[in-house]
């Protein structure tokens, strides 16, 4: 058999990351995007940052400053820092390079489905140990998995939005005896990062995001904290010279710059996360799960594809999850602006009262 054609066979059978629908005049609450940042002051931002960028130069220099500036925002040299096109990117690469494709990765179940996804396309065999009840961590269930080379935990958790409890996954840290890659994308809304765990434990890496944040999902920026080894193989084996435009470098750096207006939407989240949680369970039939992140995962009494169908009637759109930690049919919205929320309160109440 032609070896091309056996892999591109191969590939064709791979089911891969689905982009989210698209509904261009519904509210869009599936993609957990940091909304509550004003659109003006990103342009505000964009501009500052364009005056800093030659675009006929490589961006070695915009890099360097990047890595600084996230250092000082995490609270670790720039030595132990790595930055990615997107937290994606750097997971991707410490998957197909830094990992050895041929060792089991064991992670939760459900957790965030590009992870899995790209474990598929790298022919990655992953076991799934399922959450609790309660969605927490099974700690004793991920460890038991003596052979893995790799131990995925996205906490907060992306769908179920809970931040794991430290101490547990610090004890995972301490025993698991691969490496152990903590997904944080979410952190800023959460309780503690573990950023600076690589420093204590040099099997553990910790990815962190623009994207949410900092409402810099489109600019691409991501980064990795880990140690010494760890980051400089990132940085100068793994990554490519240039895998960030000057521009989302740049920007990224006015970002950290000015920090005050994305911490003000970091409290308005989490205030109005309460609030929207609240609310929802009010509603008869709706159950709220508790999160640390800028979305909330919940189920009601009726089916969710109805529910789904019945908000995007009233232009929502949210996330369908299916099951999680032994609830069905569960649904995930992300916490936008105080408008988008209300609507979203309005229509999902009308949703289950029909
Ligand atoms: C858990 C998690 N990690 C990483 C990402 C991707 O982040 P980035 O935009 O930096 O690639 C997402 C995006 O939804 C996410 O939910």
């Amino acid at each position: 058999m032609n070896p091309l054609k056996m892999q591109l066979d191969r590939l064709a059978r791979i089911s891969c990351y689905k982009k989210p629908d698209c509904h261009p005049h519904a509210l869009q609450m599936d993609t957990n995007e940091n909304m509550c940042l004003p659109r003006g002051f990103i342009a505000r931002l964009a501009a500052d940052a364009m005056k800093r960028v030659d675009f006929r130069q490589y961006p070695d220099g915009l890099m360097d400053e990047l890595t600084r500036r996230l250092g000082k925002f995490v609270g670790i040299s720039p030595e132990h820092v790595a930055v990615g096109s997107g937290s994606d990117q750097l997971l991707d690469l410490l998957l197909s390079i830094i990992h050895d494709r041929r060792s089991l990765i064991v992670t939760v179940r459900p957790t965030f489905s590009f992870f899995l996804d790209r474990c598929r396309l790298h022919g990655i065999k992953v076991k799934e140990v399922p959450l609790r009840e309660d969605l927490s961590l099974d700690a004793r269930g991920l460890l038991s998995e003596q052979k893995a080379g790799l131990c995925y935990i996205c906490s907060p958790n992306n769908p179920t939005g809970n931040q794991f409890e430290r101490e547990t996954v610090l004890d995972i840290a301490r025993r698991f005896k691969g490496l152990v890659l903590i997904d944080e994308a979410y952190v800023e809304f959460a309780r503690y990062s573990l950023k600076r765990v690589p420093l204590r434990f040099p099997n553990v890496v910790v990815l962190g995001t623009m994207s949410k944040a900092f409402g810099l999902a489109g600019a691409r920026v991501g980064y990795a904290t880990a140690s010494l080894r760890v980051a400089r193989l990132l940085r100068d084996l793994a990554q490519c010279p240039y895998p960030v435009s000057s521009m989302s470098l740049a920007l990224a750096s006015c970002a950290l710059q000015h920090t005050r207006e994305a911490r003000r939407t970091w409290n308005f989240v989490k205030a109005e996360r309460e609030r929207v949680s609240e609310t929802m369970r009010r509603f008869p039939g709706v159950r709220v799960f508790p999160s640390d992140a800028n979305f909330i995962l919940f189920n009601t009494g009726g089916t969710a594809q109805k529910i789904y169908r019945s908000l995007l009637d009233r232009s929502v759109l949210v996330r369908r999850i299916g099951k999680a930690g032994g609830h069905e049919d569960c649904l995930r919205v992300t916490i936008g602006t105080r408008a988008m929320n209300d609507t979203f309160l309005r229509a999902l109440f009308a949703a289950v009262n029909r």
